[in-house]
Order: C-alpha cells, then structure tokens, then sequence
C-alpha cells in the first residue's frame, strides 16, 4: 500500500450493476473514486445518478489502450478494479470477436497500462464462475479445472490467465474474483433473474400477460451483488495477492426462482411463463455451486442475502419501480 492519506481507485464498469455498488462502497470508506465511462449518444448513468457529485470521470474503453494508460497517469489510482466488459453470454454467441476484445483483451491492456505508468498499482480482475462452465466437480473450487461453454467463458479464461501472468511475470498485486451470479434491483433487464422479477411484477399491475424464458433447468448459485463488491475490496487489502471463489453455496434453478418471484406477487408462475426456444442457448451451463470456504477463511467474507430474500428484494423494488413509488434503481 502507498502511504497517501486518502486512497484513489479507478473502476472500470461503473455505470453498470456492479460498478454502481462497488462506488458506493468505496466512497463510504473515504476512497476517492473515477469512474472510467465510454461514450454514448445518450447518458446512461442511471444506476449511479444518486452518487454524481462525489464521483469524478474519465472517457475511455477496454478497446482503446491509450484512453486506459491516460487513466491511470492522469488519475493514480491505488486500485484498480477492472469491471467493464460485454458480460452478458447470450450475446456473447452473436458477437464473439467483440466479446473476445472487450472482455479478454481489455484486460490486457489495463494490465499494460498499469505496468508502464505505475507497477504499484494493485489490480482486481472481475472473474467469473461461467469459467467452470461443464463443470468438472460439485461444488467448484480455487482449485477447479475450468471448461467454459460460451464466447463469454472463454474469454473470461483469457482474463483470467493473463492477470495470473501479469503477477507471476512482472510481480504486479493482480488478482481475479471468480464471482458466482450475483443479482439485485439494478440488474440489467436481460439477465433472467431481473427479467423475471420485473416480468412478474408487470403481470401482477396487468401491464404484460405472459413471460418468455428459455431453460428452466440450468442451476445457479445467486447471492447479492451489494455483498459481493465487499470480497472485491477485501481481495486487495491482502498484502499477497491471491485469486478466490465468491459464491453462496447454494444453488436454485430458474423454475424455483420464477416460483418465488411469482409468488411474492400472489400469482401462480405456471399460469404465466411461457418456454421460448430463443432464449436457449448453443451451449449450455447446467449447473454452478460454489464452495466459498477459503473466501471465509482468508478474507472473513461471507453472504448476507439469502435466495428467498434476495428475489424478494427485487421483486419489491420492481414494483416500486414499476408503480412509480421509485424514479430510479438507487
Ligand atoms: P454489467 O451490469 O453488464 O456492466 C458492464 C459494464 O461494462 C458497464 O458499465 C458497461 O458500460 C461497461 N463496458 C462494456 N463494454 C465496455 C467497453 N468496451 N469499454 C468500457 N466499458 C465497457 O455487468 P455487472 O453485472 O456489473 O458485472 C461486472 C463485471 O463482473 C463484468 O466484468 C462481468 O462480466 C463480471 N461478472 C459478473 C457477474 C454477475 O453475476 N453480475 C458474475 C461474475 C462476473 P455501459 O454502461 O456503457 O454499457
Ligand atoms: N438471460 C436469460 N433469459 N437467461 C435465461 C432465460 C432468459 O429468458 N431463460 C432461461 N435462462 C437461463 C440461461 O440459459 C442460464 O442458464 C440462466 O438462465 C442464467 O442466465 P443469465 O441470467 O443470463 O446469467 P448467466 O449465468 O448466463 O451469466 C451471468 O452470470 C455469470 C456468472 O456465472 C452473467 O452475469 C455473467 O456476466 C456472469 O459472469
């Protein structure tokens, strides 16, 4: 650690779910923090509008290596925590050469902008469980092999071992969080947990009659993004760097989740969902579950939402929303 009184971080991703929470988090413990953002022809800052006067911006993008190292040099950061990329696999399939740039080589490039402007820099690299992809063991583990099913897993394999190299080559603090879904009111609407809570809800109000989902079987182990932006901190209070699972360890389907979030409504999910072979996917990954053992023991980090509590949380903040008792997701 630099001995500056006040610490800086640099967050790559920051208009989206985590980003939102992870500068939230930081600004309560006296971080200052930059945003980096690319350019759009309309601002889409909305799950950070609450925090705008207390966040400083730089225009940059994972594709542009110069926009990265003029980042860092304006900016000098002590942590960078690199959360940008094209996160979501179903469109990972319809542009894998994006995807490849964005979430595999962007990497690279911050990791090269943090070696030739400042190798003291300590890096977290958002990592993912769809590496494990057609797993190789139950629960998955530091130590499990990976085998990833989706342009997207690939190149988050890529991101992963090119931070692993960077540390071993260049004895940078770079490390990788390999997250386990983490949901909450500000995910985007694509992804099926908020496409579910945000469905049903407009069901219930008689905006929508019918739900359209793909795979109702494919297990995942979902915890609370505003939790997991904490494992994200601690990860670079370490003064080795080491890479760890971030998990609950437990696992659900879609169909329980739909059941829940239905429920929570008063609605009977079978009378509303509607299977849809568009939202299946060329490859398919069946099943995560994390075990989350060394994160409690090194980092004494642990999850604080439950799965029921959880889409609860995002089924009553859809009908805030969606009643017009939220103006946004913050
Ligand atoms: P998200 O909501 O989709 O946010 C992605 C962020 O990346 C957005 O701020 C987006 O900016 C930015 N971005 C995309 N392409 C970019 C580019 N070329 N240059 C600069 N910024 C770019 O994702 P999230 O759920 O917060 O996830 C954060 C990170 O964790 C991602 O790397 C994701 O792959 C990874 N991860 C997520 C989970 C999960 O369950 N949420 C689990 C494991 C790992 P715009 O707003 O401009 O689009
Ligand atoms: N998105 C979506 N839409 N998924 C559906 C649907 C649907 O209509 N119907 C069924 N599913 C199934 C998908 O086939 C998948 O098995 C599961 O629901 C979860 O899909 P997503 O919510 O899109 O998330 P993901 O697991 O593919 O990826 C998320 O988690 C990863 C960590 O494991 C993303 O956040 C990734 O960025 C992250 O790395």
């Amino acid at each position: 650690m630099t001995d500056s009184p006040t610490r800086r971080a640099l967050i790559t991703g920051i208009t989206g779910q985590d980003g939102s929470y992870l500068a939230e988090f930081l600004l309560d413990r006296g971080y200052e923090v930059v945003g980096m953002v690319r350019r759009s022809s309309t601002v889409n800052y909305e799950r950070i509008a609450h925090l705008m006067d207390r966040l400083e911006f730089h225009s940059g993008d994972l594709l542009d290596q110069m926009s990265m190292v003029e980042a860092i040099r304006e900016h000098a950061p002590h942590e960078v925590y690199n959360l940008a990329a094209q996160s979501f696999v179903q469109t990972s399939f319809g542009q894998p050469v994006l995807t490849g740039e964005t979430t595999a080589l962007g990497v690279t490039r911050m990791l090269d902008a943090i070696r030739l402007v400042d190798p003291s820099i300590r890096f977290y690299q958002a990592s993912s469980s769809e590496m494990f992809g057609k797993v190789h063991e139950v629960p998955q583990t530091e130590a499990t092999p990976f085998h990833p099913r989706s342009p997207y897993g690939v190149a988050k394999v890529y991101g992963h071992w090119i931070t692993v190299n960077y540390r071993e080559s260049y004895g940078l603090h770079a490390c990788s969080g390999m997250l386990f879904n983490h949901e909450s009111p500000r995910r985007g609407l694509e992804f099926v947990t908020r496409k579910i809570s945000h469905g049903a809800v407009q069901i219930a109000l008689g905006q929508a009659t019918e739900l359209r989902l793909g795979n109702l079987d494919a297990k995942r182990d979902w915890g609370f993004a505003g939790d997991y932006v904490d494992a994200m901190w601690r990860m670079l209070q370490l003064d080795e760097p080491e890479d760890f699972v971030i998990c609950t360890g437990e696992t659900h389907t879609v169909r329980e989740f739909c059941q829940a979030a239905f429920a929570r409504v008063g609605l009977d999910w079978e009378k509303h969902v509607v299977i849809d072979h568009k939202y299946y996917r060329p490859a398919e990954v069946d099943l995560l579950v994390g075990d989350g053992s060394l994160a409690a023991e090194r980092l004494d980090w642990r999850p604080s939402v439950g799965f029921v509590e959880l889409v609860e949380m995002m089924v009553d903040a859809d009908l805030a929303l969606l009643e017009g008792r939220l103006r946004h997701l913050s």
